[in-house]
This record gives structure tokens, C-alpha cells and sequence, in this order.
């Protein structure tokens, strides 16, 4: 019988997930089917219930479900736990397993597409909200030399760098909270989290923070470059946007399920080639 797969996401009709999971079982020659569903904004926990006890074998949970997936899954996996939400559900044996696979997503994507080194690294994370916590951890173990956390409301990135203190202190990083004002170079990476894009605004980092070209990536993507990394370029710095975190958090949650990695890199250059740009 066909393995049946969701994500779930309100909106979700916009989600890629479909594409690029059917793309992933089509390689590996999985036999799997893979829907979006729309619980509206309230009957998440219900619809999840349902899928489940109707035989679905996984799920991906998408905006604004990610906390509410880590809080009724039966058991959470250190990743999602520390991530404080989870965008993979796994049945096994009756019982609900959350993860979070994005922070190794942007992690893979980092390294192996872009070849940015993360161990040794100066890493700026600009952001303080859902997106910056769930990849904090990763990136923490990647071991950097040190990770700034710089956010518009200073108390979100004081109150994130301390819950992180102790898994920095037991991989080494120098791990701090900076206002905006406060950054002073060199950084080897800066990463957008923040959802500014979103409005077409940018953070206002200071100008100089470019001038030693750290490697800038935004964790959004889109047709054409975000405000924030034509921004970069402008000051010569090499940029690269989220895309290839989302085929590769999806190619960590695939393998979670089937035991199978597929080749992500195929699947992102399709995605690439229809967002034309
Ligand atoms: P998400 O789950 O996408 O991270 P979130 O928890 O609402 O969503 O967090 C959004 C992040 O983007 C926050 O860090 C937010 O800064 P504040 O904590 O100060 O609100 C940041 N953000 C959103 N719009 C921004 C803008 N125009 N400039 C700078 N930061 C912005």
C-alpha cells in the first residue's frame, strides 16, 4: 500500500513540499504519496490527529503550526526540543515523534553547496524569533570561533544567547547578544533569520560589517534577490537565499522517514529554474 505524507501549513497552497517530496520518492523509487492540507487556523491539532490515526506515516509542518506540532507529538527528539518547535513528524510504533530538521538544512546547505566553513567561523545571526532558534543549535555544533545574535528588540537576542549559553560553553563559542549599533566586524558569515524580507525592509546593520566580505545568506528566498542581499552585493560581499535550506531540511526529513537521502541537489536546480529570476 502507498506510505501516505503531509504538510501541513495555513496558508499551504503555496508550499513546495509536495513538489520537491514526489521528486524525492521518484528518484529513490519510493512508493509514497504526499498532499498539502490546510487546517485552517485552528484545527491543527485535530487534522494531525486524523492523518495520523488514518494511517499516515509522516508529516511536515509548516507556518504557524511548529510549536503546536512539538507540543502534541508524544515524544520530541533533542533537535526540536531545543528548537522549541518541529516541522517533521514521524509515526513509529503507534506514537508521534517530533524533529527539526531545518537547522541542519541551512547547515548542509552552508557547507556543501556554498562551501562556507562553519567550524572556526565569526557568525552573525541577525534575528531572534522562530526562525533564528531553530537553527541555532546546529550551527552552535558546528563549532564557529564565535556567533553574535543581533536583534531589532535586543531582550529576544539576550534572552536566546542565554537558553544557548550552555551548548555554546560545551562546544567552545564565544556566544553574545549585540544591538544593531552595537556589531563591530569581522564577520565570516552573516545570516538574515529576521522576516523582514517578508516587507521589503532590512535590518539596519551597520555598512562596515560588509567591508571584510563575510559570506551573507538569507534564510528567505524568492524569483529575485531579497533587499537585504542586493544589499550585500551592493557592498561585494557573495550572497546566496534559502533556497537550498528548504530542499535540504526536506531532504533531512525524507531520510528520517525512508531511511533514503536523495540527491537534493537535483531537486533545487529544478526549483531553481521555475523561480526564473
Ligand atoms: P519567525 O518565526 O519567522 O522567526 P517571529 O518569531 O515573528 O517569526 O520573528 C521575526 C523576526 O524578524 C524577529 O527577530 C523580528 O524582530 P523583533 O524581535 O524585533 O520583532 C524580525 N523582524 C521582522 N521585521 C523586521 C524588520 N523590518 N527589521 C528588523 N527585524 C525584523
Amino acid at each position: 500500500m502507498t506510505d501516505r505524507y503531509a504538510v501541513f501549513g495555513h496558508p499551504v497552497v503555496h508550499s513546495k513540499s509536495p513538489f520537491i517530496h514526489r521528486a524525492f520518492a521518484g528518484q529513490t523509487g519510493q512508493d509514497l504519496d504526499y498532499e498539502a492540507i490546510d487546517p485552517g487556523a485552528d484545527g491543527f491539532a485535530e487534522a494531525v490527529r486524523r492523518f495520523f490515526a488514518e494511517g499516515g506515516r509522516g508529516a511536515n509542518v509548516t507556518l504557524p503550526f511548529k510549536e503546536e506540532a512539538l507540543a502534541l507529538a508524544d515524544e520530541a527528539l533533542p533537535r526540536a526540543r531545543e528548537a522549541g518547535a518541529a516541522n517533521t513528524l514521524i509515526a513509529r510504533e503507534g506514537r508521534l515523534l517530533a524533529d527539526n530538521t531545518d537547522g541542519a538544512g541551512l547547515v548542509r546547505d552552508l557547507k556543501l553547496r556554498h562551501g562556507v566553513p562553519l567550524a572556526g567561523a565569526e557568525v552573525l545571526l541577525v534575528g531572534a524569533g522562530g526562525a533564528a532558534r531553530g537553527v541555532l543549535g546546529p550551527l552552535l555544533r558546528e563549532r564557529p570561533q564565535r556567533l553574535v545574535i543581533a536583534n531589532r528588540t535586543p531582550a529576544r537576542a539576550e534572552a536566546l544567547a542565554r537558553a544557548f549559553a550552555p551548548l555554546a560553553a560545551s562546544h567552545e563559542v564565544a556566544l553574545e547578544a549585540r544591538p544593531f549599533d552595537a556589531l563591530r566586524p569581522p564577520f565570516t558569515l552573516v545570516i538574515n533569520a529576521t522576516s523582514a524580507s517578508l516587507a521589503g525592509e532590512i535590518p539596519p546593520l551597520p555598512s562596515e560589517l560588509f567591508a571584510a566580505r563575510p559570506f551573507v545568506y538569507d534564510m528567505m528566498y524568492g524569483a529575485s534577490p531579497t533587499p537585504f542581499l542586493r544589499e550585500a552585493a551592493r557592498h561585494g560581499a557573495k550572497t546566496a537565499d534559502g533556497l537550498g535550506m528548504l530542499v535540504e531540511q526536506a531532504a533531512e526529513s525524507f531520510f528520517l522517514w525512508r531511511g533514503v537521502r536523495p540527491d537534493a541537489q537535483a531537486v533545487y536546480l529544478r526549483l531553481r529554474a521555475a523561480l526564473g529570476g
